[in-house]
């Protein structure tokens, strides 16, 4: 179907044409004074200097050619050559007929569809949802779905947080708690137990208190760091309770986010793609495209025309640990491999955008994408609290996400109770729908990348 817009532009052509001046200045936009018009056009001043004419005289020459148009209802020319517009009812009423009746209300499908992979939600593993990930759920479960209805294809990937110290930590603090568990048992040779050593809220106990005494405690975070290696590394005992860490924490993460009505296609994390990054290392540096700087293995993305330093991308720490950018850049070689999308989006904090940009000039220097392969990162903004800093508890801890969604509920629920006669069984149903819609309608409907003031 043709786009409303279009149709007002090409009325609008008509009548410059008739009046006997060029069709092209005829552009209709929507106008910037609702309180005057529905929709304008700006053509008679753009028009003037071309005829040497008062804008005013062409503005009203165009006027009278669109005094019984079946498209416009008023067309008033302003001074100082302004055309305000009004649409005939008729005319809009037909062409919202046209709409319904049209599949996709008329939406024409992309001449060249897309694929698309959408990397959104980034939770991290054993660590409590908080405020932070509502957002990337949000905008990133919006994304997908409107890219899907306009007709491309779109993979939404979660990007476990699986992988790095934090896993190390967590299982620090469980040897600490539970040193006689079986998998620390470097003798035992057996199948490892089915059920997990600990619930989601141990374990939700267990990663902050480990990480807060690592950052006292040295020896305890060199415990964690070799945790974290010998996980990676392959250690039996360390792999078998690291995939009850995940379990466990994907189950918690499935529930929290289905609250949300947010849907992943793919549950893959860092630690999927560990085993491809000696191919990749190796790939870098064969090609001549990696090389080492004080130890660490490094790629060079800074351009000639980049008014700021943006520094290399680091492939390996000088003790051949993998990082954060490591896995990101694997997970492209793989994303490209198994899927070819034609285009990466990550929907991320803001504050990652320098990060995602060395990524990106990385992984287009080594060729991991295609020449035309869209990378894009949509950054988000903060959600703040009243006092303009990121949103905090009560207490001034980080707020859980389960608990931002309890709190909204109950006080909506109240908000109902208090303003009619409802049972109580349908007003906590209704109080459970309107608040995750007043949650995500309150995101979406600021900028993605501004901050924004959250007020229960
Ligand atoms: N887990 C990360 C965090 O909590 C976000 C992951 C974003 N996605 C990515 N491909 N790096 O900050």
């Amino acid at each position: 179907m043709k786009k409303f817009l279009e149709m007002l532009t090409e009325e609008m052509q008509q009548a410059f044409t008739a009046a006997g001046y060029d069709g092209n200045l005829g552009k209709v936009m929507l106008s910037n004074r609702p309180d005057l018009c529905e929709y304008q056009c700006n053509g008679a001043m753009a028009g003037a200097k071309l005829y040497k004419k008062a804008p005013i005289m062409i503005a009203n020459d165009v006027a009278e050619k669109l005094a019984d148009s079946k498209v416009f209802s008023e067309v008033v020319a302003v001074a100082p050559g302004f055309l305000n517009l009004k649409v005939s009812e008729a005319f809009l009423l037909t062409y919202l007929q046209g709409m319904e009746a049209n599949e996709k209300f008329g939406l024409e499908k992309p001449e060249h569809p897309k694929k698309i992979i959408i990397d959104y939600g980034g939770p991290n593993v054993a660590k409590p949802l908080h405020v932070g990930h509502l957002r990337s759920a949000v905008i990133g479960e919006s994304v997908k779905r409107i890219s899907r209805y306009v007709g491309h294809e779109v993979i939404g990937d979660v990007h476990l947080g699986d992988w790095g110290l934090q896993m190390g930590l967590v299982i620090t603090g469980l040897q600490e708690r539970q040193p006689e568990l079986v998998y620390f048992d470097e003798n035992y040779a057996g199948e490892y137990p089915e059920e997990a050593p600990f619930t989601i809220s141990e374990l939700e106990e267990i990663y902050p208190a480990a990480s807060a005494k690592s950052k006292e405690d040295p020896e305890y975070k060199a415990k964690a760091m070799e945790a974290t290696f010998k996980l990676q590394s392959g250690v039996r005992g360390y792999r078998a309770l690291w995939k009850h860490i995940i379990n466990v924490s994907v189950n918690d993460l499935k529930k929290n986010y289905s609250k949300l009505n947010v849907e992943f296609d793919l549950w893959k994390g860092e630690s999927d793609v560990h085993d491809i990054i000696p191919e990749m290392v190796a790939y870098m540096k064969d090609n001549g495209y990696a090389h080492l700087s004080e130890g660490a293995l490094v790629v060079d993305v800074k351009e000639d025309t980049d008014t700021k330093e943006i520094p290399p991308c680091m492939i390996l720490k000088s003790d051949g640990a993998s990082l954060y950018n490591t896995t990101d850049l694997a997970t492209i070689m793989e994303r490209m491999k198994l899927y070819h999308p034609d285009e990466l989006i990550y929907v991320v904090d803001k504050r990652q955008e320098l990060y995602f940009e060395q990524v990106f000039r990385c992984a287009r220097k080594t060729k991991l994408v295609e020449p035309e392969t869209e990378l894009k990162f949509l950054g988000f903004g903060t959600m703040n609290g009243k006092d303009g800093k990121p949103f905090k508890t009560r207490q001034g801890g980080v707020m859980r996400l389960e608990n931002l969604i309890k709190d909204t509920q109950d006080e909506m629920y109240k908000k109902i109770k208090e303003g009619r006669d409802m049972e109580d069984a349908e007003a906590k149903k209704v109080a459970d729908v309107v608040a995750i819609s007043a949650l995500k309608y309150g995101d979406l409907s600021n900028q993605a990348s501004k901050d924004y003031v959250f007020d229960i």
